[in-house]
């Protein structure tokens, strides 16, 4: 799903100055920031799936998938964990600071080959992040899909984001919203086990529904193959590669898997397409 070049991009090596409207805390390692235009003017929109690459002045630049609604013009939404000095300093900044931006950049999950049917996120950890926005498109266009399915895992309790937004989700008509944990501990009530042990509390009808998942690649790997299980084809199981990237428009090469540059050809690809080039396939 590749995303035409985005109108009011002129150049996509040039940041644009961004303002932080609000951060908030959804984990103690992830945070949340609303970033508006810093100098009036307008942000460009995106599509589900796609990245943008944050820079802070000193510290470096880190492609970071948008996370909020793709229908909110003029804000583009940030869900950062902080694993290493980038994210670091993107995680701990406040509102009114600001950064730089460049993008939206990439490919974008498929919503548009998925309207009519089903739809199924399989998410792990802070891979909810880049499929959240396929959440919100759903719906906010609800009559035009059928039925919403998201398993969510993390390791921990406390590492599930977006926990007030799983519950109301799951209110919706239509949909149904499952999170398991890795590790629960004595206040847990919940599912505990990796993720792809939720496959069987749902039924899944695969002519009609698109997959898209995102999370560590073991993860991905396990969740093609329960889909493989429920002979759901290829061209309908799409995943999003975040390989470490530098130059985000195909000039540095840093981000090759196989024939493709993941920033620019990715990062959501779909499963028939990333198949072979994904390491170890074979040996699960
Ligand atoms: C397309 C794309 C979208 C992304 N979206 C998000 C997002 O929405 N939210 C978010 O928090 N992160 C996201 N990431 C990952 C994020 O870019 C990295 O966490 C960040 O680059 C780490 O930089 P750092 O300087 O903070 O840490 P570093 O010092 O560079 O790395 C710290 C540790 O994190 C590991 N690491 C670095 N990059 C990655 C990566 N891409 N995937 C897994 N581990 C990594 C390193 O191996 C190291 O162990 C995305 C990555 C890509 C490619
Ligand atoms: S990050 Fe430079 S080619 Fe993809």
């Amino acid at each position: 799903m590749t995303v035409p070049a985005q109108p009011g991009v002129l150049d996509p090596m040039l940041p644009v100055a961004v303002r932080v409207a609000s951060v908030s805390r959804d984990t103690y390692d992830t945070c949340t920031l609303v970033t508006e235009p810093a100098n009036g003017g307008s942000l460009p929109s995106f599509e589900p799936g796609q990245f943008s690459m944050l820079y802070r002045y000193g510290v470096g630049e880190v492609p970071i998938s948008i996370s909020g609604d793709p229908g909110v013009a003029n804000r583009l939404v940030y869900t950062i964990r902080a694993v290493g000095a980038v994210s670091t300093s993107l995680v701990t900044r406040q509102a009114g600071d600001i950064i730089t931006m460049r993008g939206p950049f990439g490919s974008c999950w498929p919503v548009e080959k998925a309207r009519g049917g089903d739809v199924l996120v399989v998410a792990g950890g802070i891979g909810l992040a880049p499929l959240r926005p396929v959440i919100y498109h759903v719906l906010n266009n609800r009559k035009d899909y059928g039925r919403l399915t998201v398993l969510y895992g993390a390791r921990s309790p406390k590492e599930l984001l977006f926990t007030k937004e799983l519950k109301s989700w799951s209110a919706q008509p239509d949909t149904q919203v499952l999170t398991s944990v890795d590790t629960g501990g004595t206040s847990w009530r919940g599912h505990v086990g990796v993720v792809t042990t939720l496959f069987e509390y749902v039924k899944l009808r695969p002519e009609r529904i698109v997959a898209m998942t995102c999370g560590p690649e073991i993860m991905m790997r396990f969740v093609t193959r329960q889909l493989e299980g429920r002979a759901i084809p290829h061209e309908k199981i799409y995943l999003s590669m975040e390989l470490n990237m530098k130059c985000a428009v195909g000039f540095c090469g840093h981000c090759q898997m196989g024939p493709y540059f993941l920033c620019k050809d990715g990062p959501v690809f779909s499963y028939a397409e990333m198949r072979q080039w994904m390491g170890g396939h074979h040996e699960l």
